[in-house]
């Protein structure tokens, strides 16, 4: 018997030495201590054994069975133990792994380009001005010398709103009777950007949404050499230092004289290829010297004062600049094209 008790000891120490979860070491602990374990047997049994021998029997089973709860104690500490330190590991933070960057936004290239351009002006004594998109039919054509009927007017394809008279601008010029009226007599050097709506088939080179930057500039003895001084300037800061210009004949109604402005193209350099279509020239904004019927809707004396105004668009501008052929890019959201710029 005594052997017997010493040889369960043995394969408990054993076993429990190979038991390395929570869960076997409660196995072992059901089969070798619990109320049907192999100890309680042995100890169940003394009754059958002579007299004599029982309490050296009793006395070994209980200390084996006391040296066993002892080792299953510290058994179970040491497995608790390597599953913690398991647990910290498969949970450990590389702190030397590269972070994930952020995304973050950026400004929209018609942004970017409005304020380069507002920027260059700005640096030449020019204030911006900020103009409302929904005008009216009187600010946006009749005060610029276009009346009702007026052929220029089919130019520009309107959005009319359900107010009769209220319209969504054509384009940035309205904004010049706006700021003479607000400043008149005082001399004037504003830029007025914003966006404006055209009802029209929209393709590459057109959209009913876009933007434009008006210049206004209203004083004493303005003259049209101000006019090319301003925008040569203007056009070399742009586009580099090197850039010819050339002033071409031109009407719009609110301006006379008027002249449509050509850069020599970028591409070419002015051999002509498929983006200038073979002039040699690239068309960048239209201008002129302020009509003195427009000088008189705005307040001031044409007698007395004189100005010249211009207009281009920054979508146009930015095309010429990164050779993109297509002005649907800008507003059709697709950020492959607007995370380029
Ligand atoms: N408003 C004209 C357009 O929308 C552009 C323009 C031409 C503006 C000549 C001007 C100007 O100020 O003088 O096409």
């Amino acid at each position: 018997m005594l052997d017997e008790i010493k040889e369960i000891e043995r394969k408990a120490l054993e076993e429990l030495a190979q038991a390395s979860t929570e869960s076997e070491l409660d196995l072992w602990r059901t089969r070798y201590l619990g109320r049907k374990g192999a100890f309680t047997q042995v100890l169940r049994g003394l009754g059958t054994l002579p007299k004599e021998e029982r309490p050296a029997v009793g006395k070994a089973a209980n200390e084996a069975k006391v040296r066993l709860e002892g080792a299953y104690k510290a058994r179970l500490e040491e497995v608790k133990q390597a599953e913690l330190q398991k647990a910290i590991a498969s949970e450990a933070v590389d702190v030397t792994l590269p972070g994930r960057p952020q995304e973050i936004g950026r400004l929209h290239p018609s942004t970017q380009t409005l304020r380069e351009i507002v920027d260059i002006f700005a640096h030449m004594g020019f204030q911006v001005y900020d103009a409302p998109d929904v005008e009216t039919d009187e600010y946006n054509f009749q005060l610029l010398n276009i009346p009702p009927h007026h052929p220029a007017r089919a130019m520009q394809d309107t959005f009319y709103t359900t107010d009769p008279g209220v319209l969504l601008r054509t384009h940035t010029s309205p904004g010049q009777i706006r700021v003479m009226r607000e400043f008149a007599p005082e001399p004037i050097r504003v830029v007025l950007p914003g966006k404006c709506f055209r009802y029209e088939q929209v393709t590459a080179r057109s959209e009913f949404m876009f933007h434009q930057v008006e210049g206004l500039v209203v004083g004493k003895n303005i003259t049209m050499a101000d006019l090319k001084g301003t925008i040569v300037n203007f056009v070399r800061q742009m586009f580099g230092p090197g850039r010819k210009l050339r002033f071409r004949n031109s009407y719009f109604p609110f301006v006379e004289p008027g002249v449509e402005v050509d850069m020599d193209c970028i591409l070419c350099g002015g051999k002509g290829c498929r983006v200038c279509k073979y002039t040699g020239w690239l068309e960048i904004m239209g201008a002129g010297m302020v009509h003195p019927v427009v000088l008189k809707n705005g307040g001031y004396d044409p007698e007395v004062y004189s100005g010249f105004a211009f207009g281009m668009g920054p979508e146009r501008i930015h095309m010429l600049k990164h050779r993109i052929d297509d002005i649907r890019f800008y507003f059709s959201n697709d950020v492959r094209f607007l995370s380029q710029m």
